[in-house]
């Protein structure tokens, strides 16, 4: 949801704030707006509905205003539709304070009505804006204690960039189950939602912790706590390379990623297996842990979820344990079954999501371990989870994940072999396969890629379709849903994945002449009942795409109207290859479609409210 970004030192601040906000547009796209601080200039804020570009062109690239001190935002809307007036900076009555918000402020309207009955009057229809107009109450010329009681009276999700006029030499950051960061610089200082925004100017971050508030000046950053007692917090160094968040020729970061895939599998597999045996770091779990755990509880949303959906089957497979896949935002409101003997697995590539985070409290608060895959390094979940597997995906920048799902899988894969070998309930050989197709899998998915001209040529067929649907069993059904999923989020098609035997309970009536399904048939011993499934749609009239490994795509190609192939690995990971085709024909058909591919509508990257 909404990018804050914020700038304090000796050079202009818009262009900086700008430059930032464009790394941050993922987040959310509706709005953006900045407010900047100059001697002679006072607070010039300027703000606008509409992508970064529009505010780009309104300040002229941020030349049009002037002053070393500003923040920015780019807005996902909650509060208010996307509109000039409730885009962010929310500025108070009398011009002082501008705020930047990203979260929600959830007793706003309590708020709203205290400031009102003081005869405040408000402009937005924004929660942000009772942040501003609290700060002008409380303030009798001290920022901090204007702050802090602000802060007092806050209920909800925020992390807050605060610019005051009369305190142009400060900036505030606050953070409040919001991600937020401080980029540290020489003579410069930086507030930002997350590193990408601040990694051209400084590689030295701060994350900040829940209730912590910076003080940011040109030459530092103070921390505090909520109590206002002064913490010393760590500085790391971001290592990954600015051109890992840059399109690099690719007309879309979606292109890109599909096509990093094999490498960032690669990487995330490659070091972790030694001589056919797994090898995780900063992970111990004892046999006699892993025979004592009753149940593995996966937590996560949207494509995490998804690949929590290949993991039930794999791990189940694999461990012979009960494994529980749950949506993140229904785990923390069902009364969850968690003993001390449960593992909740919680996966996240952004390790924001706040549906996520809040399970994962709530499975720790019940007494669960906790184990996290996860892409983004310092991220909430990653610091709060008892244990954290990264996934080497790099910065994914699409709104539509891809290359982060595959790493996922990846680690699942690889989580599901290590317990399996602690256990031993897989045999030396087993195991030893099992590792040997892991690290061959990149290779697998180039060949795959190389392929990609037969999925756009399919995507050139189907792209006027006004609904498609995925069937597929067991492994299958599970890539289906993620297939399904990247369709209808980039190319706006409706589409609904089915477990293949059971479209006959109910769907199948909407099956008709010239509705196009796309059929999963990799699983192998599953082949035939899933080829019955086939012949019942086609004898309603539909089209059907296959979506098979070589070996059987003859086979597919009798009844099915045509076949993308892929090649064969272990059955277990064959999901890994067969979401490729499902990635790019998604791109291919939202491309056809004219659709900004990256920026799909309603959406944004990191889902930080409720
Ligand atoms: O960062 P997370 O993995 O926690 O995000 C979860 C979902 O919001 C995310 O996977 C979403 O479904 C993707 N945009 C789908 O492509």
């Amino acid at each position: 949801m909404c990018g804050i970004v914020g700038f304090i030192g000796a050079e202009e601040a818009a262009p900086i704030l700008l430059d930032g906000l464009s790394r941050l547009e993922y987040r959310g796209y509706d709005s953006a707006g900045v407010a900047v601080y100059g001697e002679g200039c006072g607070l010039q804020v300027v703000k606008a509905k509409g992508r970064l570009k529009v505010l780009e062109e309104l300040t002229q690239n941020g030349r049009a205003l002037h002053g070393a001190a500003g923040v920015g935002h780019t807005r996902w809307a909650t509060h208010g539709e996307p509109s000039d007036v409730n885009s962010h900076p929310q500025v108070s009555a009398d011009g002082r304070f501008a705020v930047v918000h990203n979260g929600i402020i959830e007793n706003y309207v309590e708020i709203k009505e205290f400031l009102q009955s003081k005869g405040v009057e408000f402009v937005s229809q924004t929660d942000t804006e009772v942040v501003a107009q609290l700060l002008e109450y409380y303030y009798k010329g001290g920022l901090l204690e204007a702050v802090g009681k602000t802060l007092e009276r806050l209920r909800g999700a925020y992390a807050l960039g605060i610019l005051c006029a009369d305190h142009p030499d400060m900036l505030i950051a606050v953070r409040q189950d919001s991600p937020l960061i401080v980029g540290r610089g020489e003579g410069f200082q930086m507030l930002a939602s997350d590193v990408t925004a601040v990694i051209k100017y400084t590689r030295e971050v701060s994350y900040l912790d829940d209730g912590e508030i910076a003080i940011l000046t040109r030459d530092g950053v103070e921390v505090m706590d909520r109590y206002h007692q002064r913490v010393d917090k760590p500085v790391s160094h971001v290592d990954w390379e600015i051109s890992a968040a840059e399109k690099g020729g690719y007309e879309h970061f979606m292109a890109k990623e599909i096509m990093e895939q094999p490498q960032a599998v690669r990487k995330t597999i490659s070091t972790r297996i030694r001589e056919g045996r797994v090898v995780m770091e900063g992970m111990e779990f004892s046999p006699a842990y892993l025979r004592d755990m009753d149940k593995l509880y996966i937590i996560a949303c949207g494509s995490s979820y998804h690949v929590g959906m290949v993991a039930k089957y794999v791990l189940e497979k694999l461990l012979r344990k009960p494994v529980e896949v749950t949506l993140a935002s229904e785990f923390r409101y069902c009364d969850p079954i968690v003993t001390k003997n449960t593992l909740a697995l919680v996966i996240s590539q952004s390790g924001e999501t706040i549906d996520t985070l809040a399970a994962m409290r709530e499975a720790k608060r019940l007494g669960a371990r906790v184990l996290a895959i996860v892409n983004v390094v310092g991220s909430t979940i990653a610091r709060e989870a008892d244990g954290v597997l990264y996934t080497w995906a790099g910065p994914e920048i699409a709104v539509a994940t891809t290359k982060a799902y595959s790493t996922q899988l990846a680690v699942v894969y690889l989580l599901g072999l290590s317990f399996a070998q602690t256990m031993g309930t897989v045999s030396e050989e087993e195991g030893a396969a099992l590792a040997e197709a892991l690290l061959a899998l990149p290779g697998k998915l180039e060949e795959v890629l190389e392929r990609r001209q037969d999925v756009q040529y399919f995507a050139s067929l189907c792209f006027n379709h006004p609904s498609i649907f995925f069937i597929g069993r067991n492994l299958d059904y599970a890539v289906g849903l993620e297939g399904s999923l990247k369709l209808k989020e980039i190319s706006y098609i409706h589409s609904e994945a089915y477990a293949a035997g059971e479209l006959k309970h109910g769907t199948i009536s909407l099956i008709e002449p010239g509705t196009l399904v796309v059929a999963l048939a990799s699983y192998s011993p599953l082949f035939e009942k899933l080829m019955s499934n086939v012949v019942e749609v086609k004898s309603r009239g539909a089209r059907v795409l296959g979506l098979t490994t070589a070996d059987l795509a003859e086979e597919m190609g009798k009844t099915a109207d045509y076949v993308i192939a892929v090649p064969r690995t272990h059955p277990l990971l064959q999901p890994s290859l067969d979401v490729v085709p499902l990635q790019l024909f998604a791109y291919y058909v939202a491309l056809q479609r004219g659709c900004d591919i990256d920026k799909p509508r309603n959406l944004a990257k990191s889902v930080t409210v409720e």
